[in-house]
């Protein structure tokens, strides 16, 4: 009986112990994570696509921070890179650079390194990326190739060119992803096939740069559409002019315009400010622990976040069922 008693109280603590433990180590794990390596320290950082979003708010905030930033800009005398240069320290200097031009990526390094201060480059933050909604079937192989030409091998390319430099000074790399490299949805094809590239590309140079001492990180934003410009100005003629005759009848007009609608819809409901991205682009490239991911969606998201890429893909695909616009793609196309 008494043994029984044991049992039952034994049992009865268990599930409150694992929860002390599980916070404890998370506090232990945050506090050992939170050391900063000293912000800038006349350490240069390159970051590449700061014309406008997350690239042009980071570049700043690394200016502030005490850092020589190369700022890769696509347009240089675009208002955007004007603007670092105006608001910017004689510590920040905006580069030409379209991460698709090797001859770009090449003069952007020699640059850098005739420019270096005695502490070298301390990291790249691959940032450019551009973004694009449509289903497979309303897309054209040039399409993904163009997607995957700037967020794929555009960094692929730029992190090549500078990794001695970065290896040399035992720094960081650091990739801004999205959530859509692990979340498959409706409409994200050519971006997903990018980005879980991009992440591919980043987990085998995490691994191989260990050794030297490189850390390297990536960034998983959420929906930030209202809080940079990556949104597209496009139109449901846009998307409609593309399809062939046969393709004109399966996927109807109303639907297109429906689905545009909707997917620009709900790119207005997520973050309005960058802050978030910025702050975690900042702790991968000062924290003596960075993270190797960085998943950045609201705190009710997170948990599914981090459920979704664990569950089986007959669970993970049915997820999508629960969507009104999955409901109403059977309804509009198949009359179900
Ligand atoms: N915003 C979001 O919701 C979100 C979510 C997940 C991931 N991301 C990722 O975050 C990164 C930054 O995007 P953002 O949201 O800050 O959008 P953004 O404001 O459009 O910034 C992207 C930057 O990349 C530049 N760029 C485009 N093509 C380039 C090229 N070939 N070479 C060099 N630079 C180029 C753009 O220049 P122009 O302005 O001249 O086009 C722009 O400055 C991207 O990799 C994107 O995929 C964004």
């Amino acid at each position: 009986m008494n043994l029984l008693l044991f049992l039952v109280q034994f049992i009865s603590t268990v599930p409150i112990t694992a929860v002390l433990v599980f916070v404890l180590l998370k506090l232990v794990a945050r506090f050992r994570r939170s050391g900063e390596a000293g912000l800038g320290l006349g350490r240069a950082v390159l970051v590449t696509g700061c014309d406008s979003g997350f690239g042009h708010r980071l570049a700043g905030a690394l200016d502030r921070g005490g850092f020589v930033v190369f700022a890769g800009c696509l347009s240089p005398d675009g208002d955007g890179a004007q603007s670092l240069v105006r608001d910017g320290s004689g510590n920040l200097k905006v580069l030409q650079l379209d991460v698709t031009k090797e001859e770009e990526v090449q003069q952007a390094r020699k640059t850098v390194q005739e420019n270096l201060p005695e502490e070298g480059l301390w990291a790249v933050v691959n940032n450019a990326g551009i973004s694009d909604w449509a289903e497979i079937e309303w897309s054209s192989l040039e399409d993904f190739r163009h997607m995957a030409d700037v967020n794929l091998f555009g960094s692929i390319r730029t992190t090549i060119a500078f990794l001695p430099l970065v290896r040399a000074a035992k720094g960081r790399v650091v990739f801004v992803s999205s959530i859509f490299a692990f979340f498959h949805c409706l409409n994200m094809g050519a971006y997903s096939v990018s980005k879980r590239g991009l992440e591919a590309f980043a987990d085998c140079l995490r691994v191989e740069m260990a050794s030297f001492g490189v850390k390297v990180s990536i960034i998983q934003p959420g929906n930030f559409a209202g809080a940079t410009n990556i949104l597209k100005t496009k139109t449901a003629s846009d998307i409609w002019a593309k399809l062939d005759d046969d393709r004109k009848v399966v996927f109807n007009r109303r639907y297109v315009e429906l689905a545009n609608d909707y997917f620009k819809s709900t790119c207005k409901t997520g973050f309005k400010t960058a802050e978030p991205v910025v702050t975690a682009m900042l702790h991968a490239l000062t924290s003596t622990r960075p993270k190797s991911r960085y998943l950045l969606v609201s705190a009710l998201d997170k948990v599914f976040f981090k459920l979704y890429p664990l569950l089986p893909t007959v669970f993970a695909d049915s997820v999508f069922s629960f969507s009104s616009m999955y409901k109403t793609r059977k309804q509009m196309l198949f009359n179900q």
